[in-house]
C-alpha cells in the first residue's frame, strides 16, 4: 500500500488513542490496529502464501506468545536440534519465530520467505478471520494461545509504562480501562480474537489448537504432548522415557529463558529489547494492579461477549 493510499484509508477508519495517549489505533477489518502496523497487516493479508507444512503461532500480544514460540519451535524442530544445542540458547524466540505483522511484512511488503526450511514457523496477531485465505484453507497448522484477559491487560499496561517515551503523557489506568471495556486496545477486541480462534478450533480441531496460558502453567507436560500430537509429530515412547518432554519444558521455562544472556541483553531488529518479553510470568498478577470493581466490570463484559460459546476465563 502506497503512502498516499494509506493516508486515504486512515481518513475512512474510526480512530482512537492507544495507551501511550497518541491517536494511533485504527479499526481495520474489525481489529484495532496500531497505525505503525497497518501497512504490514494489509500486505500480510494480501500476499502471504502458506505451505501445508507451515506452523503458525497465533495470539494477542502479552498472552504468552514468547513461551508458545519457544515450545512450538522446540517440539517441531526437535529432530534437528536437541535441547543442548537449541538455537533458543543464543537467539530470542521472536528471532526464531518471526511475526508476520511486526517483523516480516514491516520490512518488506512482499518478503521472500521461501528460503526457510520446512516446517516454517511464523507468528501472527491477526484475528482468525483476517488470516490470509491460504492459511485458513491449506493444511498448515495454527497453534493459538490466550490468557486471562485481566493478566493480559496488566501485562500490556506494564510494558507500556516500562518503555514510555519521555514527554508522552500516558493514559491513566482508569482511562485505559474505559477503552478496554469497549474492546479498544492493540489488536483487540479481546473477545473477537479469542472467539474467532475458539470457534475455529471447535470446527476444525485438526487445524487450530486452542491453548490457555494458565493451563500451560498448570501442566506443561501434557500440553507439550498435546502440541506435538496436534503437529502430527507425537513424542515416541522412547523420547518420553529419555525425558525429552521434561527437557523441552525446562529449556522453555520462564526462569531459564529469562536468564539467558541473549534474553537479558539482546535486542530484536524491531528495536524491542528481548528482556521486555519477560516480566513476572505469573498467573493472577492482575490483582496487584486492578481494583476488584475494575476486574469485575471487565470480566462481566467478557463473559457476556463469550456467552454461549463454551469458552470461559
Ligand atoms: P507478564 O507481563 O504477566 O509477566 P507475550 O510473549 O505474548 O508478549 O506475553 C508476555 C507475557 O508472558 C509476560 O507476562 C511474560 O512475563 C510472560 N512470559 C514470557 N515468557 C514466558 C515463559 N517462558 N513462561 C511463562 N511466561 C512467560
Amino acid at each position: 500500500m502506497e503512502e498516499e493510499d494509506l493516508q486515504q484509508l486512515l481518513l475512512t477508519l474510526p480512530a482512537e488513542k492507544n495507551f501511550e495517549g497518541t491517536k494511533s489505533l485504527y479499526l481495520y477489518k474489525g481489529t484495532w490496529v496500531p497505525v505503525s502496523l497497518l501497512r504490514a497487516v494489509d500486505s500480510f493479508q494480501r500476499h502471504f502464501i502458506a505451505q501445508d507444512t507451515d506452523i503458525i503461532v497465533a495470539s494477542m500480544p502479552k498472552s504468552g506468545t514468547t513461551w508458545l514460540k519457544a515450545l512450538t519451535f522446540s517440539v517441531a524442530k526437535r529432530h534437528i536440534y536437541g535441547p543442548k544445542e537449541s538455537p533458543l540458547l543464543t537467539a530470542s524466540p521472536h528471532a526464531l519465530v518471526p511475526c508476520f505483522e511486526v517483523d516480516l511484512y514491516m520490512k518488506d511488503p512482499q518478503p521472500n520467505l521461501d528460503r526457510a526450511p520446512p516446517p516454517r514457523i511464523f507468528s501472527s496477531h491477526s484475528h482468525f478471520t483476517n488470516l490470509p485465505e491460504s492459511i485458513r484453507n491449506s493444511k498448515c497448522k495454527v497453534v493459538y494461545i490466550c490468557r486471562n484477559p485481566l493478566d493480559q491487560v496488566v501485562s500490556y499496561f506494564q510494558l507500556v509504562h516500562k518503555f514510555k517515551l519521555h514527554g508522552t503523557p500516558l493514559l491513566s489506568l482508569d482511562e485505559c480501562f474505559e477503552k478496554i471495556c469497549r474492546g479498544v486496545h492493540v489488536l483487540g477486541p479481546f473477545w473477537d480474537t479469542v472467539l474467532g480462534y475458539w470457534k475455529a478450533s471447535l470446527e476444525r480441531p485438526d487445524k487450530v489448537l486452542f491453548l490457555k496460558y494458565e493451563d500451560l502453567k498448570e501442566d506443561i507436560i501434557s500440553n507439550l504432548k498435546k502440541i506435538a500430537e496436534f503437529l502430527g509429530i507425537p513424542f515416541t515412547e522412547e523420547e518420553e522415557k529419555e525425558g525429552a518432554i521434561e527437557e523441552i519444558s525446562r529449556l522453555c521455562s520462564f526462569d531459564n529463558l529469562r536468564n539467558l544472556e541473549v534474553n537479558k541483553n539482546g535486542v530484536l531488529p524491531s528495536g524491542a529489547p528481548n528482556s521486555s518479553f519477560f516480566r513476572k510470568g505469573k498467573v493472577g498478577d492482575w490483582a496487584n494492579y486492578l481494583s476488584p470493581s475494575m476486574a469485575e466490570n471487565y470480566l462481566k463484559i467478557v463473559e457476556e461477549k463469550l456467552s454461549g460459546s463454551g469458552l470461559t476465563f
